[in-house]
């Protein structure tokens, strides 16, 4: 089939080189040139593993190409994805700005019928709401169908997980709409969902704060561990061997980042109250998330005493490994307030280092774990890269002023890390 992705960010980039990848004719677009060039280059603009691969797969397929022209890649394709962006504004509504202008470049281009997908994380009845744009900007004069499409890979696993999904959500109005949607989709074996296209924009959002809720949910049980002297982490375990419950987003921790969740939790909350309804919980799954990041700097206090003039190591900048993006990174705020009181900050990240600069240019980075370590009071993990789980603890101790190490992902053995001399602090362990 004839494909166009509009927006080559994150989404976009791992829908159009896959969809090529498993035979079909995509044309990703995107208004940055410069995104654009390194592309027809063979490069990709974000981080994400075997995502280069299957880029060059789809380059020498020539199944797969790249241009600025929005106009010409709706006019070439039969099923166009919408894939930008919907950052959140200050309410915490999504901001739906540049679907809608995509919308508008779509309308001004149909000669005929075409099948229109919202693939980005967008509120409730955005579907509708483009159908109805394109309709009155059309005059009714071309026929078209609105789709819902929601996407839920990871990052870091993304091309694995856009190639072998749990499932596919497909949101339509119509039969045809319906009998395209599974033609894109039919190299995939999977169980496929066909609803309404408010149904579809749902299951998006409430997945998403449902995983955001297990995630909270474990960090206050982490709280309480810590009060009575239990193990979180055994907690978990204990919990997750009910099948019922799984075993799976129960990780106690700083909390979680990222571009989805907070955005897709803050909008929950907006979407239900202008809806009617107050969805409280959600609320609360947030505020649990923000505190972590007390928790942990309360860990730190208790060890230091103070934080003016120590110098802390950070070890992890991304909201989780596997992943250049600093997007909502608990790092950031955690490390603007390590340097607001006083502390000053040396940090080691394995790829995010050139996106941390722009949001964190007052801290001192360097090239690996122990060079960050290097006269530091206390070594403060923030991300679970493996290679931290793998460092020698005698060999980071001996670098550092004081032995204090602070775990904000439980991936360091309390007991090893005692027995290599540290003060050790986890998250609800
Ligand atoms: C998430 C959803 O998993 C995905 O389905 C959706 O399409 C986009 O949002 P992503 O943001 O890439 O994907 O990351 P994910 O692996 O889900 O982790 C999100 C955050 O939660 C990370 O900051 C991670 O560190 C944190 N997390 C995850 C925990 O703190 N504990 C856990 O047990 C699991």
């Amino acid at each position: 089939m004839k494909l166009s992705v509009i927006g080559t960010g994150y989404v976009g980039l791992v829908t159009s080189a896959c969809l090529a990848d498993v035979g079909h004719e995509v044309i990703g677009a995107d208004r940055d040139a410069d995104r654009i060039e390194r592309l027809r280059q063979g490069r990709s603009p974000i981080f994400e593993p075997g995502l280069e691969e299957v880029l060059a797969r789809g380059a020498a397929s020539k199944r797969l190409r790249f241009t600025t022209d929005t106009v010409e890649a709706v006019r070439e394709s039969d099923v166009i994805f919408i894939t930008v962006g919907t950052p959140s504004l200050e309410s915490g509504n999504a901001d739906v700005t540049a679907v809608a202008a995509v919308a508008e470049t779509i309308a001004a281009s149909l000669t005929d019928y075409r099948l229109i997908v919202e693939k980005s994380t967008v509120p409730v009845r955005t579907g509708e709401r483009i159908r109805d744009q394109i309709h009155l900007l059309t005059r009714g004069a071309v026929p078209f169908d609105v789709a819902c499409n929601p996407e839920f890979t990871r990052e870091g696993a993304a091309v694995q997980d856009f190639m072998h999904p749990d499932r596919i959500v497909i949101g339509v109005e119509s039969e045809r709409a319906e009998r395209l949607m599974r033609d894109v989709y039919r190299p995939f074996d999977c169980p496929i969902l066909v609803t309404n296209l408010a149904t579809a924009e749902l299951i998006k959002h409430a997945s998403n704060a449902f995983l955001a809720m297990k995630i909270s949910y474990i960090n206050a049980v982490a709280n309480v561990c810590e009060r009575v002297g239990a193990d979180v982490g055994l907690v978990a375990q204990g919990m997750g061997q009910d099948a019922r419950i799984g075993r799976a987003f129960l990780n106690a921790g700083v909390g979680y980042g990222g571009s989805c969740f907070p955005k897709d939790v803050a909008a929950f909350v907006q979407i239900a109250s202008a809806a009617g309804y107050e969805f409280g919980l959600l609320k609360e799954v947030a505020r649990i998330n923000e505190g972590q990041r007390d928790v942990l700097l309360r860990h730190l206090t208790e060890a230091l005493w103070v934080l003016a003039n120590r110098t802390i190591a950070v070890l992890g900048l991304a909201y989780k490994p596997d992943t250049d993006d600093m997007r909502d990174a608990p790092s950031v705020p955690i490390i603007e307030r390590l340097c607001r009181d006083g502390a000053a900050v040396r940090v080691y990240d394995p790829v995010a280092e050139r996106n941390a600069r722009r949001v964190l240019p007052e801290v001192t980075y360097c090239a690996d774990p122990y060079d960050a370590a290097r006269g530091a009071d206390a070594v403060v993990l923030l991300t679970e890269w493996p290679e931290f789980g793998r460092l020698d603890l005698t060999r980071l101790r001996d670098v550092m002023r004081r032995p204090v190490l602070i775990d904000g992902r439980n991936v360091w053995d309390p007991e090893a890390a005692r027995a290599a001399g540290f003060h050790y602090a986890g998250m609800g362990r």
